[in-house]
């Protein structure tokens, strides 16, 4: 049996984030939404185990992480724990979404492997345990298994679903390095030593949403990890100033970065932004919407 399980990519259209917990963490509220561009993990038995990872020839392969290191690896040892048995598969991620690039990839894979390897497997896993096991790799992976729009709180792992009944069309601008999210929150608390502990609300934001309101969502996106971020890569603002001289509604960093994302009134709207930005010398630009779905099967054989 091969089963073969896509996971989405994320975008933050609120990052609220307050002063560091004991633990290290930052308590989040966010607002995430799920973007077809997708990650898919292929499963099949095998009496031992391995992972091999392809991707595009955009993405910089010396990214992937070494054999043994990938969240894929560690996805599959907690769920072969949780159940008492041996993690034996044999795993390939095919890759589309940045890699270290703010958009949760690695987290959209780890959800697959979880959703795949349960059905390899034959363990039938209850939700509320593949959310904790999840939560337990990081703090998007829950995200990456509910997909559509979600409120994130916590620092980051416990969502609950929001109504979207929108398509609402973005740009992504990949930069070709990537950016470590440990750094770029360091950089948040340099620069915030007073931030209060309780992270910034998102009602205009949620208002949006539920109202399907285009001008009021641009308005109201909100990324308290941006300013860090530019400090980090001064690049990144130039990046925002062009997407949206180029005609897109907003444009924000994704995450932790460097992955900029533009929103777009339309479809049309989005690929016109996209051409300027490759004309402008970005040599990835990818045009995509949200919501879709969260890490399901989409083949098995
Ligand atoms: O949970 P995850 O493994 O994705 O987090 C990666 C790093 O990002 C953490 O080690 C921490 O430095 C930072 N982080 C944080 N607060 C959060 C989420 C992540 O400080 N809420």
């Amino acid at each position: 049996m091969t089963y073969t399980v896509r996971a989405p990519a994320k975008i933050n259209l609120h990052l609220g984030v307050g002063a560091p917990r004991e633990d290290g963490f930052h308590p989040l509220l966010t607002v995430y939404q799920a973007v077809g561009i997708c990650d898919d993990v292929t499963v099949s038995r095998s009496a031992g185990w391995s992972l091999g990872v392809t991707v595009p020839d955009w993405i910089d392969p010396d990214l992937v992480p070494d054999p043994g290191d990938n969240i894929v690896d560690r996805a599959a040892r907690l769920l072969a724990d949780h159940h008492g048995i041996e993690a034996t598969a044999e795993v390939s991620i095919a890759k589309s979404i940045p890699m270290a690039g703010g958009m949760a990839g690695g987290s959209a894979d780890a959800a697959a492997a979880l959703v795949a390897l349960d059905r390899l497997w034959g363990v039938e896993t209850s939700d509320d345990d593949l959310l904790r096991i999840a939560a337990e790799l990081g703090s998007d992976v829950p995200f990456a298994l509910l997909g559509g729009t979600a409120l994130g709180t916590g620092r980051g792992e416990l969502v609950e679903r929001v109504r979207d009944d929108g398509t609402w069309w973005w740009v992504a601008v990949v930069d070709p390095e990537g950016m470590s999210t440990p750094a770029v929150y360091r950089h948040f608390d340099e620069l915030n030593p007073d931030a209060d502990p309780e992270p910034p609300r998102a009602d205009d934001l949620l208002e949006a949403i539920d109202t399907g309101d285009l001008d009021l969502l641009a308005a109201s996106l909100r990324n308290d990890l941006q300013e860090a971020a530019f400090d980090l890569r001064p690049s990144l603002s130039d990046v925002i100033d062009r997407g949206e001289r180029a005609g897109a509604l907003r444009g924000l960093v994704s995450g932790s970065g460097p992955t900029c994302v533009f929103l777009a009134e339309s479809a049309d709207s989005a690929r016109e932004v996209a051409a300027q930005l490759t004309g402008d010398g970005h040599d990835v630009v990818l045009v995509t919407h949200g919501p879709v779905a969260g890490a399901h099967v989409v083949t098995y054989v």
